[in-house]
Parts: structure tokens; sequence; C-alpha cells
């Protein structure tokens, strides 16, 4: 059976092209990039050139960005690290919008163990966050407001500046976790405002276990982990090369391909959500048609017509070889129906009937029309029709 892979959102293949430019780093150009000799000094240029590179694309200087692990590492860095210093601000407020990824949901509930109070901002029906609404939560209390930039289950795409402006306005500063729209779509961080912003590398066809935390100069932070003075005293610990120049090559590709691509990705998503709306007359689609990215198509059986179950449905697509998500892959196997869902006003049983489908680099539109022949054959054949009663 021919599998498809539409769960590009969870993770990407790596492309064989930063594959190919990882491998001297980890064989001949191996050294410690903190070393002095010429075995560090030459990892310690691959280092950085990496670092410009990335730093480059997203409208940084180099010294504002910081290689982590990834995107659940910089989120969190973000929220800490900034929650740390917040003694010597009196402040201890914290906004983030109701579609957060968990790595900011998480970590921003525990800082409330610290004594952070935490308002969660709502989004209207297509997850939009309206700046009226954010400029009712920040008060001159509030350290921080945080909010995705590409949601990772629907992939509504913000308005960061006017989001930025309001935060600023209060004097707090303004984070966004950009994973999922860099590479999707133009970025330009010090344009948008962000003071802080979360990236990771598996996304973007890049290696897995690296991500970056811009933070814009002259902001006060604190590291996390404790150790030795790698990243500017940001982030200690030895930094991994080969994944920062597979992250940066990575990047590069993404960022020269990305007009192409989104317009290819675009035109595969329309056909889907054509073919899926003429099809499946119970689906409602939780994307947004316009302000999103391009590769993401999340539905929900709409539970007033049709009653199904939402895994059962997840796995019967399986079975045929499409793999797609429920939601975020990161909630997928826990029982909670999807936070960011629920955000947009569905039900539980319309929000536990939810998939996400993720298209990329890879797809092509055969796989697109089979997927949508698979979903409408076991929609047709898992789904309980509802009766309708009509009025006498
Ligand atoms: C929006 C968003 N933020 C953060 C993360 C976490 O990134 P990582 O898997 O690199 O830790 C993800 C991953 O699903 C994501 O989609």
């Amino acid at each position: 059976m021919n599998r498809i892979y539409l769960d590009y959102t969870a993770t990407t293949p790596m492309d064989r092209r930063v594959y190919d430019s990882m491998a001297t780093f980890h064989t001949e150009v191996f050294g410690n990039a903190s070393s002095i000799h010429s075995f560090g000094r030459e990892a310690k240029a691959a280092l950085e050139e990496s670092r410009e590179k990335i730093a480059t694309l997203i409208g940084s200087r180099p010294s504002e960005l910081f290689f982590t692990s990834g995107g659940t590492e910089s989120d969190n860095a973000a929220l800490f690290g900034i929650a740390s210093v917040a003694p010597g601000h009196g402040r201890r407020h914290i906004v983030i919008s109701s579609i957060e990824h968990h790595a900011v949901l998480h970590a921003a509930e525990h800082l409330k163990n610290s004594g952070f109070s935490v308002t969660l901002v709502g989004v209207d029906e297509s997850g939009f966050l309206a700046p009226s609404r954010l400029e009712r939560a920040v008060t001159e209390n509030t350290l921080l407001v945080s909010v995705i930039h590409a949601n990772n289950e629907i992939g509504t795409l913000q308005d960061l500046k006017a989001l930025a402006d309001v935060a600023h306005e209060k004097g707090a500063l303004f984070h966004t976790d950009a994973v999922q729209s860099f590479g999707k779509v133009p970025l330009d961080v010090a344009g948008l405002g962000a003071d802080l912003s979360s990236f990771t590398a598996h996304k973007l066809y890049g290696p897995k276990g690296i991500g970056a935390l811009y933070i814009r100069r002259g902001i006060d932070f604190e590291p996390v982990f404790h150790g030795g003075a790698q990243e500017r005293n940001r982030r200690p610990g030895t930094e991994s090369v080969p994944l920062a120049v597979g992250f940066a090559t990575a990047a590069e590709i993404a960022v020269e391909e990305l007009d192409r691509e989104s317009k290819r990705l675009a035109e595969l998503n329309a056909v889907m959500r054509k073919r899926i709306a003429a099809e499946i007359p119970s689906a409602l689609f939780n994307s947004p048609i316009e302000g999103a990215i391009p590769n993401i198509l999340s539905l929900s059986i709409d539970s007033s017509q049709m009653q199904i179950d939402g895994d059962a449905l997840i796995v019967n697509l399986d079975l045929e070889g499409i793999a797609v998500t429920s939601g975020s892959a990161c909630s997928s196997g826990s029982l909670q129906p999807s936070h960011v869902i629920k955000s947009l006003g569905r039900d539980d049983m319309t929000t536990a009937a939810t998939i996400r489908f993720s298209l990329g680099r890879f797809t092509t539109e055969a796989e697109i029309h089979r997927a949508v022949d698979v979903l409408a054959n076991v929609v047709g054949r898992i789904g309980k029709r509802k009766r309708t009663i009509s009025a006498v």
C-alpha cells in the first residue's frame, strides 16, 4: 500500500540537501565550538555562519538569536527567562491567547505557581485575535504577552504588529511562537514588533532537536539552564554544530522556495477544500480561507448532523495509508478535546471529530484526491447520520 503523509505540521522529512550539508560536521569538522584550538575555531565559524544566515532570514542581528533544542525549549525559555527578571520590573501578569501551543500554555500555567496571574484571551470563530480584545486584557501590571503567529492546528495567522503595539502601549513585552510560520510566510521579527520569538528546524525540513529563540537587544533575560557560558550566557551546553548547519540550510531553502511553494500549497489546499465541501456536507472548516498559512486544512464533522468518533476516523484513515492528526500532534494521545478547536466555539463532540490535514514539499495533487476519496468513504462508513425531524 502506498502511504500518504499529510501531517507536515507535526514534523517534516529532512530535505536531502539539508542532510548532505550536515555530514562533514558530524565527522571532519567535529570540534567543540568553545575550544580555542583550530578544531574548535572551525566549528565555531560554522556555528556563527549558521546563526548569521538564520538571523538574516528572520530580520534580526546574529547576536539576538540563540540556539535551543527546539520550539518547546524556546517557548519555555521565553516565558521563564522573562518571568525570572520580573521582580525587577514589579510586573506579575502574563497574557496569552487561548490558542497557544502547549509549550506556551503549560509554561504560563506553571508560572501561576510562582505568583503570576495569567489571562487567556479568546479568539473569533476563525481563530483571529482582535487587538481590541487583547487591549482589554493587558494592564499596567502585564509583564509579557505571548501570541502564536501561525496556529499549528488551524493555520490562522495573527496580525502580530497590531497585537505587539497593544502590548507595548502598556509597557509589556511581546513574544510570538513562530514555529509554524517560519519558512511559510515572510518573516521580519523586528518589523513585526516581537521582542522574543521562537523557532524550530524540524517543521521546515531541517533536523529534529534544534530550535532558536530571538531576544531583541536590550531585553533583560535570565537563562533557564545553568552551566557554561555558551550562546552568550543565554543557553549553556555544547552547541550542536551539525544541527545548526542543518537548520540554516533548511531555512535558506524554505525561504528561497517560499513564493513558489506557498502558491503550490495554496492551490492544493483549495482543491482539497472544494472537494470536501462538495462531498462531505457535515464538514465544518476550522481553517480560514484568507489569513492562514497555506499548508493546513482543519475540519470537524458537525455533531448536529453526524456522530462520528474522531479517533476511529484517524485510525481508519491510517488503515488506508493516510497519515493525518486529530489536532495538535503534541496533544494526540490525550483524550482532552483540543483547546484550539474549542476556542473557535465548537461543542465537545464536534471538536473531538476533528482532522487536520497538513501538506508539504512532497505532497502531490494525486495524493490530495486519494485522501479525499478515502475520507469521504470512511465518514460515510463509520459516521451515524442524525435524523432530522422536520416541522410539520
Ligand atoms: C506552534 C508550535 N510551537 C512549538 C512546538 C514545539 O516545537 P518542538 O517540537 O521543536 O519542541 C510545536 C510543535 O508541534 C508547534 O507546532
